[in-house]
């Protein structure tokens, strides 16, 4: 049996700290529970002591999550070590997560401590968390650019502390494959009491280099890959997993290791995080970009027709990717539309809810022909994430063109009452906003906005994303529709949706 390398998803954590991304609670919930179907072996819900939300949701992650490893992640301080136990003591396996910084450059201007103390502190701190808590990660923040010979002893007093994972992040991407690899030999051969933790590694990707980079250290011995899906994260993110994991099973010749990844759910995965976060993932992104199965060319068309693995190295179906035969359409069933349901991974769905779904489904074909398998995802999803509808767009009208001032008048309906409002704006979706803005008295600082085609055609949907910031908070909606304006103002009236829940789930816990 070839060696398990140890998947650390780390979406919900530093993947949430990619910039303009904000989960909710339920957003953590539901990408943990595909998280729970890849079969990953952890999973690094989130960092309590950052806020209370933050502090719920992993406590929400711990307790209805079953299988993974649990992750906080807490500072070398006592009231984040104590929040992140908190947070997660009744998950089936708790791991606290403490770091701190180790670099000469990190210690003299951020933590303005001198190496000695910094020592000192990771003993105290790792030791306690391990009186609360059965298992601990240590990492010494910025490793890459920490004196090796002082590393060495970090490591050496965290492990004597009681970790039982050391991770070694590369925290500014500012490493090489060679060279890291180089690195982690180094602490196994260095650290003397190293066969007690098992070696983890994170990697950023400022320089594109985070999965060779993990790969490298793989090949060196290290036997957890911190990683978040479609690469989420600081900055320029997280090595990606899905590439870590097909690039392990693809050239298991090579690496000799195996993950435990249900590898046929990356692509569901891919996809739900993208929608939660509205993320795009580029076409030609490895594993999960659309076009990472497609081929152009006349030759390698021929070619694959030939013989698959003239070009294709992994099978579309190892990830995921099915093409159904049947198409769905306007004189197709509930019983075939719940089969298709069942067949894009969606049996636990509620009748209540197959209902709505099935209702938005006829809707849509009767406005275009063929019903696609990514149509009626954005359904799907566009159902699963929708808050309770307080805002509801009862109309909207429009007037544009490139030599008027676009008005637009929408009504919305909330708590029984129409409120009808008009606005001028640059172009028909600004117009819209700010009269969306005004009938439903929030006033929000609009952070981005795009319009993207599901699927193919010129009856193609349009889904349109808007992520709004609201008292410092990003949120973000989507709206779907085969006309561009209406999907926008629902997006729009979706984002004012969110904040009117979020307020309200905050009174409530208030009272
Ligand atoms: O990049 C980093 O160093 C981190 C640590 C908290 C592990 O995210
Ligand atoms: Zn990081």
């Amino acid at each position: 049996m070839t060696d398990k390398i140890y998947v650390f998803d780390t979406t919900l954590r530093d993947g949430e700290q990619t910039p303009k991304v904000s989960l909710n609670m339920k957003d953590k919930l539901s990408i943990a529970r595909q998280l729970e179907k890849l079969n990953v072996d952890v999973i690094e819900a989130g960092f309590p002591a950052a806020s209370n939300g933050d502090f719920e949701a992993v406590r929400a992650v711990a307790e209805q999550i079953h299988g993974p490893h649990i992750v906080a992640l807490a500072r070398a301080l006592k009231n984040d070590i104590q929040s992140a136990w908190n947070a997660i003591k009744n998950a089936e396996k708790p791991r606290i997560h403490v770091f701190i910084a180790t670099s000469d450059l990190h210690m003299k201007y951020k933590l303005k401590m001198e190496p000695e103390e910094v020592l000192k502190k990771t003993t105290d701190m790792v030791s306690y968390a391990k009186s609360l808590c059965p298992s601990i990660e240590f990492s010494p923040e910025d490793a890459t650019r920490t004196r090796p010979e002082f590393l060495y002893r970090v490591l050496e007093a965290a492990i004597d502390a009681g970790a039982d994972v050391v991770n070694i992040p590369d925290t500014v991407g500012y490493s090489t494959p060679s060279q890291y690899g180089a690195f982690i030999k180094a602490v196994k051969d260095n650290v003397p009491n190293i066969d007690k933790a098992v070696i983890s590694v994170h990697c950023h990707d400022d320089l594109g280099m985070a999965v060779a980079n993990s790969l490298a250290a793989v090949e060196n011995g290290a036997r957890q890959v911190e990683c978040a899906v479609n690469g989420l994260g600081e900055r320029a993110g997280n090595a990606a997993l899905e590439e870590i994991v097909m690039a392990i099973k693809t050239r298991s010749d090579l690496f000799n290791c195996h993950t435990d990844i249900v590898t046929e759910e990356l692509t569901r995965t891919s996809k739900l995080v993208s929608h939660v976060t509205g993320m795009q993932v580029q076409g030609n992104k490895a594993v999960v970009g659309t076009n990472a199965f497609a081929h152009e060319s006349g030759i390698h068309q021929h070619g694959v027709l030939n013989c698959r693995e003239t070009y294709e190295i992994m099978t579309p179906e190892s990830v995921g990717l099915k093409k159904s035969s049947i198409v769905l359409g306007k004189h197709s069933g509930r019983h075939a539309f719940v089969k298709r349901l069942e067949e894009l991974g969606y049996s636990n769905l509620n009748d209540e809810k197959i209902n709505e779904i099935f209702e938005q489904f006829k809707d849509l074909a009767d406005k275009k022909k063929d019903v696609s398998d990514e149509d009626i995802e954005s359904l799907v999803k566009n159902e699963i994430f929708q808050v309770p509808e307080e805002f509801n767009l009862k109309y909207y009208q429009v007037s544009t063109g490139n030599t008027t001032v676009s008005t637009s008048t929408v009504r919305l309906e909330f708590e029984g009452k129409s409120v009808s409002e008009a606005s001028c704006g640059d172009g028909p979706v600004d117009a819209t906003f700010k009269a969306i803005e005004k009938a439903a008295g929030i006033k929000v600082k609009l952070n981005d906005y795009f319009i993207k085609s599901v699927g193919y055609g010129k009856d193609a949907l349009g889904e349109a994303t808007v992520k709004v910031e609201k008292d410092d908070k990003i949120f973000s909606a989507k709206g779907l529709s085969t006309d561009i304006v209406e999907a926008s103002a629902k997006a729009f009236v979706n984002a004012m949706n969110k904040i009117h829940y979020e307020n309200s789930a905050k009174r409530a816990s208030v009272y």
